[in-house]
């Protein structure tokens, strides 16, 4: 039986490379860049297969001129850049990597709201620039985290071991809200309360980020939910840039209706609102939240393993629409 075509969109890790040739065709694009859509949909034709990364769109359009194409398996977590439902109408299976960023995606959340409650970026900025000249009793006085209330919106798994690191390691008051509320018992292991979306948004001291992006969740923190929350409080993403209306984050936090931001994620990635970037209370980091090598290498293992499986008959590891 003749080998099965697949596409591996952006450079990945040679290993993954190996195991995908050990079943298939492998056509791999070796750069960095994103393929822009045309191209991506040539290298896609008579492929049974797409290993394909964050950014790499797969819309209706692109899924019907490519009607070879079975398997979309993407080395990320979230798959808002992929229209599972033309996939699912398609017949096309799609798969993602769950779980195996959990803990390492949680560490930067709570890394960055860290270092934005206690000014660690300006104070670093300040440092190098020959700014830092004598101690005084405000100097770089921030936000307390430790016994602090937590406020979590979107309670999945990342959501979940954000909250852990919060309660048992910060003593901190967990509140969160989401789409569905948490078994009562996961409640009680992780000392979480439920509010409603405006309730956490008055109560937290610190709020993270980490729902889905989609239709429903685009710009769900803009101007009112930022005039709802503290003068003082922290504001995290993690998530997806589109949650966040930047131009409304900008302006509460220039205008001291908002303590500080930590953003991991940018609407219009890799750019960044430049409205953001002059701002001292705010800290950047590149989408970064998964990007620990053993992490990174356990995402491009799965993702080859979906992959493999979905296309040999077998049942893939963690499938979206099976
Ligand atoms: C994910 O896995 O979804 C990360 O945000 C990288 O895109």
């Amino acid at each position: 039986m003749s080998r099965k075509h697949i596409l591996v969109a952006r450079r990945t890790p040679a290993e993954v490379i190996e195991k995908l040739s050990a079943h298939f065709e492998v056509d791999a694009v070796e750069g960095d860049e994103v393929l822009a859509p045309a191209a991506l949909r040539e290298r896609l034709r008579g492929k049974a297969g797409a290993y394909i990364f964050g950014s790499e769109r797969i819309t209706a359009e692109l899924l019907d001129a490519c009607p070879d194409l079975r398997v979309v398996s993407t080395m990320s977590v979230g798959y808002n850049h992929i229209d599972v439902a033309a996939c699912t109408a398609r017949g096309v299976l799609v798969t993602n990597t769950p779980d195996v960023l959990t803990e390492t995606t949680a560490d930067l959340g709570f890394a960055l709201l860290m270092a934005a409650a206690r000014r660690m970026g300006e104070g670093e900025r300040l440092l190098r620039a020959g700014g830092w000249q004598r101690w005084s009793w405000d100097f770089m006085a921030g936000a307390d985290v430790h016994g602090s209330t937590l406020g979590i919106l979107g309670m999945g798994r990342i959501g979940q071991a954000i909250a852990r690191r919060g309660r048992f390691g910060f003593g901190m008051r967990v509140v969160y809200h989401n789409r569905s509320r948490l078994p009562a018992q996961v409640e009680t292991e992780l000392a979480a309360r439920y509010l409603s979306k405006d309730e956490l948004l008055a109560v937290a001291d610190h709020l993270v980020l980490v729902l889905p992006y989609s239709a429903e969740s685009h710009h769900c923190i803009a101007a009112p939910e930022l005039a709802r929350m503290k003068r003082t409080a922290t504001l995290v993403n993690i998530a997806r840039g589109g949650i966040v209306d930047e131009d409304a984050l900008a302006a509460a936090l220039r205008e001291g209706r908002l303590g500080a931001a930590g953003l991991d994620v940018f609407e219009g990635e890799p750019q960044v609102n430049p409205a953001l970037l002059t701002l001292s209370n705010v800290v950047l980091t590149p989408h970064v939240g998964s990007a620990t090598i053993p992490t990174r290498l356990a995402m491009a293992g799965l993702a080859a393993d979906n992959l493999v499986a979905a296309l040999t008959g077998a049942t893939p590891p963690t499938p979206l629409n099976p």
